[in-house]
């Protein structure tokens, strides 16, 4: 959101026209980044203070520019002031903000990239660039998939309604999506997004246990509305101690390769279960009431933590015992992402059936859906108050046939058996990768959910934030695709979360990986050669 005062025209200290003309001569800049930064048009100066710089604030530039270069067009022009401008003004130290979503950085904010198309497990920028992409744990069943195209189309051409109509679609993918479930979990609600599923399922906790207060993991991220901020770690310790909330408790992520019980404990289960027992009786002295554990069924930007065998269960037991439910967020990590179950919550076992479940993510392969999915009794008590639940666009026809378009091509496809294979492959590869190089500290995952924890010391464990960064920043390989996108699943940036999207992807990165096989091997080598350098610079 643009800040609503009354902006100051722009004022250019001494010598910075000079060296704006300087810029405009060198003609290193190209068109792409040009057209994108065009598009950034407020700044900021040294006291924070808003100033907005569009073109007509510049009039001196854009002549200036005409001056060195009479025959080019005058919209381009200012589009070179606007970018040279922003240059100018961030060697002062300002900071840029874009007018569009101003606390939202853009994947490689030096070099960024301008993704006009995809297909499968590429992405191609308007130069007709090809990235193989590693940073989508969206498209599920790849990108641009013909049959989720198709679905939609099709459902489009004929009908795009809300859920107060009777529509095939919705009982339909309702009983595809709740027979990949254990069976008491049978009873769905259609959102649209990975936050609505979650804020959703706090209310029906809520409802169901007469109790207000959650339990969350640290590190954890639920997400973006203002009650998932609340229960994120990875989000509110950004806003200092403070920002903590009463009803919030917070227990130890269970990571057996950095926390309090690692792998050398005779039953880490226990023991991480025992801490959270530890918080409900905290909460208790405090006479305050649980209503929820919420948790990622696997970690992922929290770290990429696997909970050890019996964590759950125990932690259902306690949670349970305190008249709260048990939250599975499966948002990440669902949809056979881990390769030999559905759900990765099935990881800890058959005895283990959360109360709530809920996704989002892939179940639309980038169509914005998601569903929260739990108990009769949870829903019963939910309908009991009389308020009704309407969500305008959450399980409408086209969200629907989207749906079990996805819920088809990962049976048809096998993607449940591909991420397996291609999981372990990838993770022989990081393997050997970990021999040569003492940075890389521990590999971890199940299926296509794989992280690498980069250490400055193996002994010691010392998280390698900035080398991690680096990886994810400023990586650029020029090997296979031109570059690569590695993701940033992380707590204190210090997991890659290497290769962690779609099935689809995965299975043709496999067969690149068959017919080049020194490809994926060699990028990892260049990344990690490149933060050597860089750490040898700190
Ligand atoms: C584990 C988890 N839960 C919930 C969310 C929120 O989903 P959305 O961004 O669709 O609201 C995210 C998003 O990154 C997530 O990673």
């Amino acid at each position: 959101m643009v800040p609503s005062v009354d902006p100051p025209a722009p004022v250019l200290v001494e010598g910075e026209l000079e060296y704006i003309v300087e810029k405009i001569l060198d003609s290193r800049v190209s068109r792409w980044k040009l057209q994108y930064l065009v598009k950034w048009k407020g700044y900021a100066q040294e006291d924070n203070s808003w100033v907005f710089a569009s073109d007509v604030h510049a009039p001196d530039l854009v002549r200036a520019f005409h001056m060195a270069h009479p025959g080019r067009p005058g919209s381009s022009a200012c589009q070179f002031v606007s970018f040279c401008l922003l240059e100018a003004l961030g060697r002062r130290g300002c900071t840029s903000v874009p007018l569009v979503r101003p606390s939202c950085k853009v994947f490689f904010a030096k070099d960024p990239i301008k993704i006009v198309c995809a297909k499968g497990q590429y992405m191609f920028d308007e130069k007709g660039e090809r990235y193989l992409d590693c940073i989508n744990n969206v498209a599920h069943v790849g990108h641009s998939h013909p049959e989720v195209t198709k679905a939609a189309v099709k459902q489009m051409e004929l009908l795009n309604t809300n859920s107060r109509f009777l529509h095939d679609n919705l009982v339909q993918y309702a009983e595809r999506l709740t027979a990949t479930l254990p069976e008491k979990l049978s009873v769905c609600y259609f959102v649209n997004s990975g936050s609505e599923a979650n804020d959703l399922a706090l209310r029906l906790a809520r409802q169901f246990s007469g109790h207000h207060d959650v339990i969350t993991l640290d590190h954890a991220y639920h997400g973006h509305v203002t009650s998932l901020i609340d229960i994120s770690p990875y989000k509110f310790q950004q806003l200092g101690k403070e920002a903590k909330k009463e009803y919030v408790h917070v227990a130890p992520s269970p990571d057996t390769y950095r926390g309090k019980y690692r792998e050398d404990h005779p039953d880490p289960g226990t023991a991480y279960a025992d801490e959270v027992k530890d918080v409900i009786k905290k909460a208790h002295q405090n006479n305050r009431q649980i209503s929820a554990f919420i948790a990622e069924s696997m970690q992922s930007c929290g770290g990429q933590i696997i909970p050890p065998p019996g964590y759950f269960q125990k932690v259902s037991e306690y949670v349970h015992k305190a008249g709260g439910v048990f939250i599975a967020d499966e948002v990440q990590v669902g949809f056979g992402r881990v390769g030999k179950h559905f759900w990765s919550f099935q990881l800890q076992g058959e005895d283990f059936v959360p109360d709530i479940v809920t996704m989002g993510k892939p179940i639309g392969n980038g169509h914005p859906m998601s569903c929260v999915v739990t108990t009769k009794e949870i829903a019963e008590a939910f309908g009991a108050t009389g308020l009704e639940y309407f969500n305008t666009f959450g399980g409408n026809p086209v969200s629907c046939a989207i749906g079990l378009a996805v819920l088809d091509i990962i049976e048809k496809e096998d993607l449940r058996g591909n991420a397996t294979r291609v999981g372990n492959y990838l993770v022989e590869l990081l393997q050997e990768q970990k021999e040569k190089h003492q940075m890389i500290g521990d590999i971890r995952g199940v299926g296509l959910f794989v992280g690498v924890d980069l250490v400055k010391d193996r002994q010691l464990r010392t998280p390698a934030t900035a080398e991690a960064q680096h990886i994810i920043y400023n990586n650029s390989s020029s090997i296979g695709p031109k570059r690569y996108c590695p993701s940033h699943g992380m707590a204190q940036s210090l997991v890659l979360d290497w290769m962690s999207p779609d099935q689809h992807f995965n299975h043709r990165a496999l067969r690149a990986a068959l017919d080049r096989p020194a490809a994926l091997a060699a990028i990892l080598t260049e990344s990690t050669e490149a933060s050597d350098r860089k750490a040898a610079a700190f």
